[in-house]
Formats: structure tokens, C-alpha cells, sequence
């Protein structure tokens, strides 16, 4: 069965307090609205549909960042969650498969949940997502007798009786999508709210001889964000879940709590992680790699054996090969490190290819922007570039080349030469004897006329 996702996200998100959409604030380095796109990814579904209002243009942006096929619709004016869903009736026209109502700011719906819906779909026309509430407050109620679900009563619509039942509505639903837009047809707005209810579907579809189920999950699935407390909240639960799957699958955190995950982090076997290590979107740690405390990664790969840190920092693009060693104080962008290559200490290198087995001295920096335009510093194998050289791109070394200290080096060196580009050193006999001298005296003369 194909199934289209359809995912609200036009509310304003007043109690954010924001300029920007709810749906867009970030858990783990990605949008909220990524995070419900990755759920319902678990179903392969054919089109994705997101009903967007406040920043719509921003949303749809984001949205498409994660899928180029993902389409935005609008609801202007936002009059309730069926009205939201009846938005995306005309990007589904003629779809005949499933539709899948998910909340953008419901991040964390787990793939066997959804697994789960997709097989009770099988046996009725219309799945609901509950949940069991600690605290059921302000949340719809599902109102079920054995395994059908009658209807949902929204808490303010709901008489004391109702409002007893902690079988709670998540706001998740799925039904063939062409019934689904036939029974939004038919609700109204006549309750405690003048909105247009989702919720009055299931009701709808009983009085149409049509059935209705619930499926149960974890509450902590179906946490919703709605405040910059209840945002912080989510981060920490999806933080301590992360380190918990790292664990799980052998990975070393040597203080977990300390330890920051992007959603998207990868984590070989064996890793080590030490202390306060951070990690932002689309990093790949290979199995047995170490990264020393307080490093940053980033849009990196770190391959197996090599060791980053402590202090260093990966960006975009890093890629260190089998037993690299990065060091203290060193930041890496856009630059292939290849096997066995050493960068140990205070060096910047930015857009570059760094040979096997090649060793960068303390204090090398690749000398990529000249303020316009970005160069590439090409270095070959078995290279010693020594401390303090700058490398001014676009310039290429060659193979078991070598460079002295201090050198500014910007012409190509080819292989096997040494390059030094830097002035000729010149020693004055005893004259620093005497310059010593002329200064103490200079300093006793000025301290007398004070
Ligand atoms: C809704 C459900 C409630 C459920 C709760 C779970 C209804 C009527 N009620 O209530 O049963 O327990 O979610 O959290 O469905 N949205 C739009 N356009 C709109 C209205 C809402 O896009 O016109 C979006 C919001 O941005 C949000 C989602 O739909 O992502 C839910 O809307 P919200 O107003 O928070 O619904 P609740 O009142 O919490
Ligand atoms: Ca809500």
C-alpha cells in the first residue's frame, strides 16, 4: 500500500514567543519538521504533503532541504486541524493510497508505531494514535468500546465522564486518503472552540458503517512541543536516548552526559568518545575511532583508528582517513587527510588534500581565501611540512617534498625538494651584549628625572 504523509504545520506556535515557525525550531542539530519527516520516512511514502501558515516560505524551504519532492501547501487563515488537512485535498487528488496525518511539532513518532498503524489499517478504515496520559489535561480523549474506537471528544467539548478517560488522542491518524477528504467534508465547526475538529472524523466515519481502531504508544512518542521549556525538554530527553542507542551499540562515551548528538550521528562499534564532545548534523565516526574531549564535529567522516582531539575541530567536509591523527587546537574544512597523515598541533587547513603518511608541522595553516575567491593547497605522501609554514593556495607540494619552518611557501614544490621561503638569518657577534646595555642605562636615566 503507497501512503502519502500529510504534516500540519501552520499553527503560529504563539507560546514560542518567535520569530521563527514552530516547526523549524531545532532538536538535535535538525527543524522539528525534519524530525516527523524522517518518522513517517519509515513508510516510504510516495508523496509528502506540509500544510504551512506562519513562515510558510521558510518552512517550505526547510522541508525541501530534506526531500526535493516534499510539497508545501497553504492554510492562510488557521481554522482548525481538519480545515489544515483539507488544504492538502488538492495535492492528493486521485492518490489512492494511504494518508498520514503527523504533527510538525511532534518530533519523535517511533518507526514501529507507524509499522504498527500500517497493519491495523489493514483491518479498518481509520487508525488512531493513543496514548496512555500520566496527565491527560487539555488532550482529546478516545472514547472506545473493546477494540473499535467510537469517537474523540476534544477536552473542551468533553462532559466530566469523558474527561476521566486518560486514553488520549496524539493527533496521528491514517485512512485510505480518499476517505479520509470525504469525511473532512462533512465536519463542521459547532463546538466549544468555532474549529474545524480532525478529531470529529472518527465519529464521522461510525455514522458512515465505516470502522475505526486505536494504536497504542509510548507517551514519550508523542511528546509535543509547544513552549521554549517544553523545546529544551525534548532536546534533553532526544540527547539522553541518543546515548543510550550509542551504548547499546558499543560505543564508548566516557561521560555520556557530557556527550551531544546531532539525529543523524553515526557511531562505528568500539568508538571512543571522551568528555564535553559535540557533534552537529551528518557526522560518521568509523568503529575503534577516538575523539578526545572537547572537540567539535561536524559534516565530517572519521575513519577507522584515526584519533581527533583533544580540541579540535571538524567542519564540513573533513574527511580522515584510516589512522589519522588531528590534534590539539586544530580545525579542518573541505580537506582529505589521508591514511596515517599526522596534523598534531594548532593548524588550520581549509580546502585541501593532504598525502598518506604526510606530517604538518605545529602551527600550518593553508592560506585558502584571498578575500574573494577560495583555493586548494594540494599536498602529496610522505610530505614534512614544517611548523609555522603558511601555504598560500592554490599551490601544490609534491611527494616526499619537504618545507622549512617558517615558510611562506607560494609556488609549487615539486617532489623530493625543499622548499624555504623565508629571510636569511644573520647573527651580530656580542651585539646583544651591548643593546642590553644601552637599554638598562636608558631605563635608570628615565627613572631618575620621575
Ligand atoms: C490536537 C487534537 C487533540 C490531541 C492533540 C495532541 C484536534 C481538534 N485536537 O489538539 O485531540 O489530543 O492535538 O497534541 O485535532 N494546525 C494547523 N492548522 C490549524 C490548526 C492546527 O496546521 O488550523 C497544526 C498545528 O500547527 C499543530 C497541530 O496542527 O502542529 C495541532 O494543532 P493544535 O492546535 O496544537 O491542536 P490541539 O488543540 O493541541
Ligand atoms: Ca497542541
Amino acid at each position: 500500500m503507497s501512503t502519502a504523509l500529510i504534516i500540519l504545520g501552520a499553527g503560529m506556535g504563539t507560546r514560542m514567543n518567535s520569530e521563527l515557525p514552530k516547526v523549524l525550531h531545532q532538536i538535535g542539530g535538525a527543524p522539528m519538521l525534519v524530525h516527523a519527516m524522517r518518522a513517517g520516512a519509515t513508510l516510504n511514502p510516495e508523496k509528502t504533503v506540509i500544510v504551512a501558515g506562519h513562515g510558510a516560505e521558510a518552512v517550505s524551504k526547510a522541508a525541501l532541504a530534506y526531500d526535493p519532492d516534499a510539497e508545501t501547501v497553504l492554510q492562510t487563515e488557521q481554522l482548525g486541524t481538519a480545515h489544515a488537512v483539507a488544504q492538502a485535498g488538492a495535492a492528493l487528488e486521485g492518490f489512492e493510497g494511504d494518508a498520514l496525518v503527523l504533527y510538525g511539532d511532534t518530533p519523535f513518532i517511533g518507526s514501529e508505531t507507524l509499522e504498527a498503524m500500517a497493519v491495523a489499517r489493514g483491518l479498518h478504515d481509520v487508525v488512531v494514535l493513543g496514548f496512555e496520559a500520566a496527565d491527560p489535561g487539555r488532550y482529546g480523549r478516545l472514547i472506545t468500546k473493546g477494540d473499535a474506537l467510537e469517537r474523540i471528544v476534544e477536552f473542551k467539548d468533553a462532559t466530566d465522564k469523558e474527561r476521566a478517560v486518560t486514553l488520549c488522542n496524539s493527533g496521528v491518524i491514517a485512512a485510505k486518503s480518499s476517505v479520509l477528504f470525504d469525511l473532512i467534508a462533512a465536519v463542521g465547526n459547532d463546538n466549544a472552540s468555532g474549529e474545524y475538529y480532525l478529531t470529529d472524523i472518527i465519529g464521522i466515519a461510525r455514522s458512515k458503517g465505516l470502522s475505526s481502531t486505536v494504536v497504542r504508544c509510548d507517551e514519550a512518542e508523542t511528546l509535543g512541543v509547544n513552549s521554549r521549556a517544553e523545546l529544551i525538554a525534548a532536546e534533553a530527553d532526544f540527547q539522553a536516548r541518543a546515548r543510550t542507542a550509542a551504548i547499546e551499540d558499543g560505543v564508548t562515551l566516557l561521560a555520556p552526559d557530557t556527550v551531544f548528538f546531532a539525529y543523524d550521528t553515526y557511531l562505528g562499534r568500539d568508538a571512543i568518545i571522551e568528555q564535553n564532545v559535540i557533534f552537529g548534523p551528518n557526522v560518521t565516526v568509523e568503529s575503534g575511532a577516538k575523539i578526545r574531549a572537547f572537540s567539535h564535529l561536524e559534516g565530517c567522516h572519521v575513519s577507522q583508528g584515526a584519533t581527533v582531539g583533544p580540541y579540535a575541530r571538524l567542519r564540513l567536509g573533513a574527511e580522515l582517513q584510516e589512522n589519522v591523527h588531528v590534534g590539539n587546537f586544530v580545525e579542518i574544512k573541505n580537506a582529505i587527510v589521508a591514511e596515517g597523515a599526522k596534523v598534531n598541533h594548532l593548524s588550520y587547513i581549509g580546502d585541501a588534500d593532504i598525502g598518506a603518511r604526510t606530517n604538518i608541522g605545529a602551527g600550518t595553516i593553508t592560506c585558502n581565501y584571498d578575500g574573494v575567491f577560495k583555493h586548494r593547497t594540494v599536498i602529496g605522501e610522505d610530505v614534512f611540512i614544517g611548523s609555522n609554514t603558511m601555504l598560500v593556495a592554490p599551490v601544490t607540494v609534491g611527494n616526499a617534498a619537504m618545507t622549512a619552518s617558517g615558510s611562506v611557501v607560494s609556488r609549487d614544490v615539486p617532489d623530493g625538494d625543499l622548499a624555504i621561503a623565508r629571510s636569511r638569518q644573520e647573527n651580530k657577534p656580542g651585539f646583544a651584549v651591548k643593546l642590553f646595555e644601552k637599554l638598562r642605562h636608558l631605563k635608570i636615566s628615565q627613572n631618575k628625572v620621575q
